[in-house]
């Protein structure tokens, strides 16, 4: 697949870092997206040595959810196409709930991180992605499907309506959409100090095969939906989460 790109953001750390080396074994060459600078330079050398090609991965900064931060990306695309999008930045984001501007900052930051990053990233490549044969895919949650997290799940949920919409706007084009909406993943910086020993246990306990998800488990979903072999699969979400969720 020499002479393929991949644009994932939130690359270096987590399902984000994942799915990056997995594209990159695949032969991508690869744009990993994110805000720290230094932790993107070291993913990006980590992944590109760990795939025998130390040039594979590039280091972009950029916080997503500013319009004027899209060009360095856009820059380091040049006049490349885009085979696959990977909408992976977001997470939760807490917040003071005992006043409504609180209310209204938290459910801001939680749309902001988690749908405008991915709408922004999409737009600034839409003209850029293969056509035939692109891809766009959405980092959702479990959390879209069954509640739990507030403005988190809201934002998540947003990110299906969209994704059915840009699945046919594109679908012509022959560039699919589709959304992972992985359950608890451990080992990555998601929960950030929230999680007890209880809330892990609580949680493996709600699967059907009794473990935490891995980053892997969520990048081996994202890396199907990359793939040739995906080609007939768009406008869909694929929930990966042990069987806690069942059906939708
Ligand atoms: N872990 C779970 O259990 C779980 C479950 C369901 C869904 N998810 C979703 O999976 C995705 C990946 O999460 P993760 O678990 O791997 O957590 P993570 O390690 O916190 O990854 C989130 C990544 O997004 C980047 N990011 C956040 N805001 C950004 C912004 N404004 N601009 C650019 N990059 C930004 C972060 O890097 P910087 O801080 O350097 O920008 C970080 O690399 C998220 O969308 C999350 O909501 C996770």
């Amino acid at each position: 697949m020499t002479g393929r790109l991949a644009v994932v953001s939130g690359g270096a750390t987590g399902i984000g870092a994942a799915t990056a080396a997995a594209l990159a074994e695949d032969g991508y060459d690869i744009i990993v997206v994110g805000r720290r600078a230094d932790l993107l330079k070291e993913a990006a050398d980590r992944i590109g040595a760990g795939c025998g090609r130390p040039d594979a991965v590039e280091a972009v900064a950029a916080d997503l959810t500013d319009p004027a931060q899209l060009a360095p990306v856009v820059a380091a695309v040049g006049d490349r196409r885009v085979d696959v999008v990977v909408n992976n930045a977001g997470g939760y984001l807490g917040g003071d709930q005992s006043t409504l501007e609180g209310v209204a900052a938290q459910w801001r930051a939680n749309l902001d991180s988690n749908v405008l990053t991915a709408v922004l990233l999409t737009e600034a490549l839409r003209p850029a992605l293969r056509r035939p044969g692109g891809r766009v895919i959405l980092l959702s949650s479990i959390a879209a499907l069954r509640g739990g997290g507030g403005p988190y799940s809201a934002a998540k949920a947003a990110l299906h309506g969209w994704a059915y919409d840009l699945a046919q706007q594109l679908g012509p084009e022959e560039i699919t959409v589709n959304v992972v909406a992985p359950g608890y993943v451990a080992d990555t910086e998601f929960f950030d100090g929230r999680m007890t020993p209880e809330g892990h246990q609580r949680r493996i306990d709600a699967t059907l095969v009794g473990r935490a998800g891995e980053p892997a488990d969520i990048a081996a979903a994202v890396r199907y939906l990359a793939g040739p072999s995906a080609g007939y699969v768009t406008g869909q979400v694929l929930g990966v989460n042990g069987g806690s969720v069942l059906g939708r």
